[in-house]
Parts: structure tokens; C-alpha cells; sequence
């Protein structure tokens, strides 16, 4: 992937957290999903009185890009943390990781992003070995 591209994806993922919904973690989280031909889809975390019916960041992304058709991705940029500007990196969890094997192969690229220019770049394989399949 092009830095442009990643920083896009970035730029995305940061400024679409502001409309997370975690009035109970307060974590706050912004994905930003690229599939194949370049579209960029967003989400954010989306918490619940009842918490099991929350759902993170990057399984909204991959709503919206499977609502809208598609079904090949490139890449997803993660950025979240509990202050304005976080200064960790947010792991996608183990249910994340499972979607995205579902609907990526094993070189899709996962970007996570700490504040606007410092970030890690992994691949799926890297993050989800041995991955289940039926
Ligand atoms: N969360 C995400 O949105 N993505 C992740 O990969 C990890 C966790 C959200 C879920 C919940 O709303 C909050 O972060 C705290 O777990």
C-alpha cells in the first residue's frame, strides 16, 4: 500500500471516532475499511445498556461495505483509546479478527493508528493464525 493511501485510511479512522457511542467503556473507537476499488467505509463502536449487543468498530466498517456490495478489501485502519487522542493501539478483538477472515485473505493489511502519524501495519496472517473455516 501507498503511504498516501494508509494515510488517508488514518485520517478516516481518526475523524470518524468522534461519532462513537461508548458511553460505558468510554473507549472510543473509529475504523476505516478500504475495499478493492479504493472505497473507503467507516464506522465506529456502538455500545448498549445491554452490552452484548454492542459492537465494535471494525465489524460496523464491514457492514457498511457489505451492504453496499462489496466483498474484497485492501485494508482497515483502527484508531482508539479513551482520551482525545490515544496514546496506545487499539487491538481489534478476537470476534473482529474472525469477520475480517471470513471476507479477507491472509495479506489484507491492518493499520493500527496512534494520534494522526504514528502507526503499525500488520497482516491478517500475522493476526489471526490458524484461522476457522467451514
Ligand atoms: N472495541 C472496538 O470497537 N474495536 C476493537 O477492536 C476492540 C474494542 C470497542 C468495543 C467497546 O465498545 C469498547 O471498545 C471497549 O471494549
Amino acid at each position: 500500500m501507498e503511504k498516501t493511501e494508509i494515510m488517508g485510511l488514518i485520517s478516516a479512522a481518526v475523524a470518524v471516532r468522534k461519532n462513537s457511542y461508548a458511553p460505558y467503556s468510554a473507549f472510543y473507537v473509529g475504523a476505516a475499511l478500504m475495499a478493492e476499488d479504493g472505497t473507503v467505509f467507516t464506522g465506529t463502536n456502538c455500545e448498549n445498556a445491554s452490552y452484548p449487543a454492542g459492537h465494535c468498530a471494525e465489524r460496523a466498517a464491514f457492514a457498511a461495505a457489505v451492504s453496499a456490495g462489496k466483498r474484497r478489501f485492501r485494508a482497515i485502519a483502527v484508531a482508539g483509546g479513551k482520551e482525545d487522542i490515544p496514546d496506545g493501539y487499539c487491538m481489534p478483538c478476537g470476534i473482529c479478527r474472525q469477520m475480517m477472515s471470513e471476507l479477507c485473505s491472509g495479506d489484507f493489511i491492518i493499520i493500527l493508528a496512534k494520534g494522526k502519524s504514528e502507526y503499525k501495519l500488520y497482516t491478517l496472517d500475522e493476526m489471526l493464525p490458524l484461522q476457522f473455516t467451514l
